[in-house]
């Protein structure tokens, strides 16, 4: 029999970065703007979101990101000047897009002092609910959307779930690394987890993806953690307290498609020529372009 859990209802996307190797490109414009085909970063993570069946939609922002806040809200003229010129279906997507009245909160982290003092800044808008975490900057391409996955698992463990995947050993120290108890399983308890471990210390290959879901717990906890990894406030150092000291499960989620960080320029751009290559009627014409190219 499987134990009732709290429904995951709300998703935190914290959009408060720089974006500094964008640069000129993300001066005035927010990085989470920057587009994959046709349609900001921002809005491919949070359709995955939806998709997964999350109703709120939080964005811990900072200076120049007003933009995103626009682009979740309606847009009258454009909407008014589509419908007076018969364009039914592209006022149909856009308002396909937009989420409903009062399903979108924006705070805004005032320093960059890490990941976990963004999500810590949500904590009054989550309140005392489990929570979905998605970084932006990283593209999850599949046929089953990762936090779908996620939500699957959840309803039948419960707990805290941290999507991951393999990297080349040489890159484990870029990021949050965990070890499991079954490297092979899609679900699998958490044993260890760690951020940004030294070269050659890592305990597996299986690195935090940027997809997560959370207990509320989290937040007491990000409240007194000290800086961590470069000198920042982390997530995952929070994640161990709360796995280690408050005896909270972990599982992680194996996530089998292709990743693409966008905060990184190639990352971005083939992300780019991934997603145009799988959408209907783009992808055949980009093909023989990308031939004459090669
Ligand atoms: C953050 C997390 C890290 C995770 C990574 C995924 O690191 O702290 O655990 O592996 O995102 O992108 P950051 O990219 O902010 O350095």
């Amino acid at each position: 029999m499987t134990r009732p859990v709290k429904p995951i209802r709300k998703a935190v996307f914290p959009v408060a970065g720089l974006g500094t190797r964008f640069l000129p490109a993300t001066k005035a414009m927010p990085k989470e703007m920057l587009t994959v085909v046709d349609r900001p970063v921002i809005q491919h993570v949070v359709d995955e979101a939806r998709s997964a069946g999350i109703e709120h939609f939080i964005f811990v922002t900072g200076r120049n990101k007003g933009v995103i806040e626009d682009h979740f809200d309606s847009q009258y003229e454009l909407e008014r000047t589509l419908a007076d010129r018969g364009k039914k279906s592209e006022l149909a997507n856009l308002i396909n897009d937009l989420p409903g009245a009062g399903q979108t909160s924006f705070t805004r982290q005032q320093a960059p002092l890490g990941l976990g003092h963004a999500v810590w800044c949500a904590r009054d808008i989550v309140g005392d609910e489990p929570f979905a975490l998605l970084l932006p900057d990283m593209l999850h391409h599949a046929k089953s959307p990762c936090l779908a996955d996620m939500m699957k698992a959840y309803s039948e463990h419960g707990g805290n779930l941290v999507a991951v995947a393999p990297v080349p050993e040489d890159q484990t120290h870029q990021y949050g690394i965990v070890g499991v108890k079954d490297a092979k399983a899609k679900v699998s308890p958490i044993t260890k987890m760690v951020e940004k471990p030294a070269r050659g210390s890592a305990p597996s290959n299986l690195h935090i993806t940027g997809r997560y879901i959370l207990q509320p717990e989290i937040f007491g906890l990000l409240a007194n953690q000290e800086r961590g990894a470069g000198g920042e406030i982390q997530l995952t150092d929070s994640m161990i307290q709360l796995m280690d000291d408050a005896r909270q499960p972990f599982h992680a989620v194996r996530f089998d498609g292709t990743i693409y960080d966008c905060g990184s320029k190639i990352g971005f751009l083939t992300a780019n020529v991934a997603y145009a290559l799988a959408r209907d009627g783009l992808g055949t014409e980009l093909r023989t372009e990308l031939k004459k190219l090669l």
